[in-house]
């Protein structure tokens, strides 16, 4: 049965007395998670190794925001997949729009991302998302493909199942961000899963988990998680407190259960 997921990146936040806090104060949410729900934490790299030694205990995952494809060697300032492994990440975030669109992150370089995740066993969660413009011009659909197309070349049909693909408008993402419908989530991701069954096949495409990330609070939260393409949430400042992760924990509980029916 396909778990439903829930996250957040914690983007470049919080201090170290901070992270202390949170560390303490989601324990009890966390504890009593089901089974059925899988809960990850992505923060800055620096605390990555503490966030990991206070959850994963419970079962959440833990990930980095970025790596570097190459596995070691004068790549200054870069941090390996497999270091990010000695920290306790299994997870790796590759393509955010912010580093798209900021730090030059292609398609080009989050495939090879996405291969030296996979070939050290970490599981690489690949955004993708369409412009504002691009919304405008009706190129969303072509646009998200072509990114997941590029991200998933040469990964091999053994390595397909641990990807975890995150659609995430980049008109729906932080403060100005406007929040997609559902309707408008579903319409991505339903595109992102149906070049993945024409390329996989039906069985293996729906082995790959399928994020929603861009402005989810707790008011649009419960609506997402019930859209058919969707079996997770992927949230940036509403899940940065403590008190705000917990919140959208007890919001998407109640959905695990008639999630693995479907
Ligand atoms: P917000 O939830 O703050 O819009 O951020 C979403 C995001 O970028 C998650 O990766």
């Amino acid at each position: 049965m396909k778990k439903i997921w829930l996250g957040s990146s914690w983007k470049m936040n919080k201090t170290a007395t901070e992270v202390a806090e949170f560390n303490q104060q989601i324990q009890n949410a966390l504890s009593e998670v089901p089974q059925s729900l899988q809960t990850f934490l992505i923060p800055p790299f620096p605390y990555v190794q503490s966030v990991a030694e206070s959850v994963t205990q419970h079962g959440t995952r833990v990930g980095v925001q970025n790596i570097c494809w190459a596995e070691a060697g004068a790549f200054t300032g870069e941090i390996s997949a497999s270091m990010a492994k000695d920290i306790g990440a299994s997870i790796v975030e590759i393509g955010h729009s912010e580093r798209r669109a900021m730090f030059n992150e292609t398609d080009h370089s989050v495939n090879k991302k996405v291969l030296a995740s996979l070939n050290l066993g970490l599981t690489p969660l690949i955004c993708v998302g369409d412009t504002f413009d691009e919304k405008q011009w009706d190129v969303s659909r072509e646009s998200i493909v072509r990114q997941v197309k590029i991200a998933l070349f040469d990964v091999s049909i053994d390595q397909i199942e641990n990807v975890i693909i995150a659609y995430e408008p980049v008109w729906a993402i932080g403060e100005n961000g406007i929040p997609a419908s559902a309707i408008e989530a579903e319409e991505g991701l339903s595109a992102i899963k149906h070049a993945l069954v024409t390329k996989y096949g039906a069985e293996l495409a729906n082995k790959i988990v399928l994020l929603y990330g861009g402005s989810v609070h707790p008011d649009n939260a419960q609506e997402l998680i019930q859209q058919p393409s969707i079996d997770g949430l992927f949230v940036g400042r509403s899940a940065w407190e403590a008190s705000g992760f917990a919140k959208l924990i007890s919001l998407v509980k109640p959905y695990c259960e008639s999630k693995e029916e479907q």
